[in-house]
């Protein structure tokens, strides 16, 4: 058995290594052709700043709406055709398509990755964390967004939004492959008690729809016209002058340049860049600010309120035979093929095959979200994963490593709205620097709690006949340095957590939309910086809350209504009514928060 381990390791290392290689090749084209044919005029109407999921929204929309004249400033590369087969996606994640991120060692949890940090996935790409992402589409609880924007808006306009970016700017489809554990998990469910739901409704198991277009991923960028998007740019910071922000200073080919924007710069850098963004530009907490001697612009709280959908539980099914989804078919050259013509296969699996959503504590609404893949990351046999996530060598060998001669299989429980909140801070001012990002984990006990619960639904849904009968038992090997206490105990359970703490890549709230006079808020209900003119964030970072399920449509929906309520109206050229009615906006704004609050 050793032998075959070895063999399959030394197999996928090479394709995985020459994957890595065609990634490099694709790159470097890119990096050679930006400097060489990719020009930036002095002026725009708007600069945007990233193309991710919001940017490519915002950039499609006045492009195919407006007259406007604009740039989108991408600090990644373009990608390429191969990168959008689904199964690859993983194979992008710690590459140089991603910043490469991870949190500061976590005092509370990450225990079972090399010093203590959690790595944390982004994407540096046209597309941004869209394109390397598990493509699942789900709306949410849209009371909640009534919420952000403190009633502003209704719930049925919010509906319009979703079917607007579905039908016009994201291509969702009915997942185009399931392995066998997809009818087991929801048969599992309906027999604890757990309905089949549509894309609104909480409480309930759907299989996964998804962002693709011919079983290959799609993503808000793949509508935009290269010739509005330039590469490899990174934006360093935003320029302001008596308060009203008049372009970006930008870094293109080793050389530092100026552009300026008539009527905004907007910033769609995503939950960690946004807000170093802003700091490096002097819009931030004022101590972080003097404390690195930057002139202070606006003292706002750029950075707080990091909220992050925590999760765990990777590895604990096991199967005593294959699943339809491995490593061994991505070898197989008949799915290649059978991806290539038809869009269809193995090739095109998101990764996560069903999503539920379900209360720890009897409630109405929904606390935990389950994710089901069909697969674990000791399946490829230490050839990427360990390094990609960083996984500690002592536990990878006695816990992962011990578990290559079944199938594993994992169904994530992510805790909803975690109470934890953390923050991201530049720790100089280089803009080539990272920023420390310390969402804190798990410091909260509430979110343990939430977890535990979760493992336990996990372990029910494992020990149900439908899942038995496909081979599948929980792996009862005890985690490394959890021996200690007794198996699938309470405090087994929350020593396994603060080991194997993990993430579903969700981060928002750096950037706080709420009402103008709350301490939390960086922009108000129109996405406008406070205190500032004619600079505006859309992006993850402005969701206050998270919401009930994956971010990526709700991104896209808040870059939507940016757009309706920023660009759009002042093309329709009621510019004179508007003034009035935003007075009886804010009025409205202020019922609706002491109604609510
Ligand atoms: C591994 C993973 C799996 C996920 N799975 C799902 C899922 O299944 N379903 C779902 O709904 N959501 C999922 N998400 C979350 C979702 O994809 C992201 O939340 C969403 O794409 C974020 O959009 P954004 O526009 O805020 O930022 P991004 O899409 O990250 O875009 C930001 C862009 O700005 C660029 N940029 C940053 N700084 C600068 C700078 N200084 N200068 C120039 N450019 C800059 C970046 O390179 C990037 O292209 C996942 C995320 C990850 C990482
Ligand atoms: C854009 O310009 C064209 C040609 O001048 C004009 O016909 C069209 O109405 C304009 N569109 C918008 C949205 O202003
Ligand atoms: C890996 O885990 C072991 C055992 O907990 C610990 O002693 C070691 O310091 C860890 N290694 C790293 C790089 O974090
Ligand atoms: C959506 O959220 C609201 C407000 O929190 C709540 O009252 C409602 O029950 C939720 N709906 C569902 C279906 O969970
Ligand atoms: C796997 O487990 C199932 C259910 O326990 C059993 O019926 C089956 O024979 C087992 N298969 C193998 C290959 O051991
Ligand atoms: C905002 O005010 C509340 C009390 O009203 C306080 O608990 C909180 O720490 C403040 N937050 C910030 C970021 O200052």
């Amino acid at each position: 058995m050793i032998v075959l381990h070895y063999l399959q390791f030394i197999i996928l290392s090479i394709c995985i290594n020459s994957f890595t290689l065609y990634i490099y090749l694709v790159y470097y084209t890119d990096l050679f052709s930006s400097a060489l044919f990719q020009d930036i005029e002095p002026e725009y109407d708007f600069i945007i700043v990233g193309s991710g999921t919001a940017g490519s929204v915002i950039a499609h929309r006045i492009a195919t709406e407006t007259n406007y004249t604009f740039i989108v400033l991408e600090a990644g590369a373009k990608g390429n055709v191969l990168f959008e087969i689904p199964v690859l996606g993983p194979l992008l994640h710690g590459s140089i398509y991603d910043w490469q991120y991870e949190t500061v060692p976590q005092e509370n949890a990450c225990y079972a990755f090399n010093s203590k940090k959690c790595k944390l996935f982004q994407g540096k790409i046209i597309g941004g964390s869209s394109k390397l992402n598990n493509m699942v589409h789900v709306r949410g609880n849209i009371s909640h967004y009534v919420d952000w924007f403190h009633g502003k808006f209704s719930h049925a306009f919010f509906q319009k939004q979703f079917e607007f970016i579905e039908n016009n700017i994201l291509n969702i489809d009915e997942i185009q492959y399931q392995s066998e554990m997809t009818n087991a998990v929801l048969e599992a469910a309906k027999k604890l008690g757990y309905n089949e739901i549509d894309l609104e409704s909480a409480n309930g198991f759907k299989r996964s729809k998804v962002s693709q277009k011919h079983g290959g991923r799609w993503s808000s960028s793949d509508n935009l016209d290269m010739k509005h998007i330039v590469t490899n740019v990174l934006v360093e910071k935003v320029l302001v002058k008596e308060n009203v922000a008049y372009g970006v200073e930008l870094l293109k080919s080793n050389r530092k340049m100026e552009v300026f924007a008539r009527k905004g710069v907007i910033l769609s850098s995503g939950t960690y860049n946004t807000p170093k963004l802003l700091q490096l530009s002097g819009i931030g907490p004022s101590e972080l600010l003097k404390s690195l001697d930057i002139p202070i612009i606006v003292d706002l709280p750029v950075g707080k309120n990091l909220q992050d959908h925590v999760t765990t539980g990777l590895d604990l099914i096991l199967f005593n035979k294959s699943l339809s989804v491995s490593i061994d078919n991505m070898l197989n050259l008949f799915h290649a093929a059978n991806y290539f013509i038809n869009g269809k296969g193995p090739f095109t699996t998101p990764g996560c095959e069903v999503v539920g959503f379900m209360s720890t504590t009897n409630a109405e609404t929904p606390d935990l979200q389950f994710m089901v893949l069909p697969v674990g990351i000791s399946s490829d046999k230490g050839s990427h994963f360990k390094k990609s996530l960083s996984v500690n060598e002592t536990v990878w060998n006695n816990y992962f490593a011990k578990t290559y001669d079944w199938h594993t299989a994992t169904i994530l429980p992510i805790v909803l709205h975690p109470k934890s909140k953390g923050q991201v801070l530049i720790q100089s001012k280089d803009p080539k620097d990272a920023p420390l990002i310390d969402p804190k984990y798990l410091s909260v006990k509430d979110d343990i709690v939430t977890l535990i619960r979760g493992l336990k639904l996990v372990k029910q849904f494992i020990e149900t006949d439908a899942m038995r009968n496909l081979g599948a038992s929980i792996n009862q090997m005890p985690f490394p340095g959890c021996h200690n206490y007794e198996i699938f105990s309470d405090k087994y359970w929350e020593c396994y957590i603060k080991q194997l703490t993990l993430t579903s890549y969700h981060p928002v709230g750096t950037c706080f939309m709420g009402l103008p006079y709350a301490n939390t808020t960086v922009v108000d209900t129109s996405f406008k910086v406070v205190g500032l003119e004619k600079l505006f964030v859309a992006d993850g970072s402005v969701l206050p809350t998270l919401p009930n399920g994956n971010i990526n449509a709700a991104i896209a929906m808040m870059a939507s209504i940016f757009f309706d309520i920023n660009i759009k109206t002042k093309t329709d050229a009621k510019l004179s009514r508007t003034n009035i009615c935003s007075k009886y906006e804010f009025i409205h704004e202020l019922v609706h928060s002491i109604c609510v609050l």
